[in-house]
């Protein structure tokens, strides 16, 4: 019987290498979430998200807001977040 090795990474301090951010901006598109978050919209609805990854439209035109459908890829460069 071979031993167990532990196979985590080292714990590394907020923000440095090797960490995955809990949010990201995309150039020209929306803002991804990782984990679990509460999203506000403008009227005060709040939407929870449910994938390990969310995708919050920036551009302002989905049709599913507060969630990117990818409209945002039909608009000029100049209009995109
Ligand atoms: S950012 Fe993707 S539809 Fe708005």
């Amino acid at each position: 019987m071979s031993a167990l090795r532990d196979t985590q990474p080292e714990e590394l301090p907020p923000g440095t290498a090797g960490e995955q951010p809990a949010v990201v901006l995309c150039p020209g598109g929306p803002m991804l979430l990782r984990g679990h978050h509460v999203i506000e919209d403008e009227d005060g609805t709040r939407h929870e998200t449910v994938r390990p990854v969310s995708a919050v439209c920036r551009c302002g035109k989905s049709a599913s807001k507060p969630w990117c459908d990818g409209t945002h890829k039909l608009l000029p460069r100049k209009l995109r977040p």
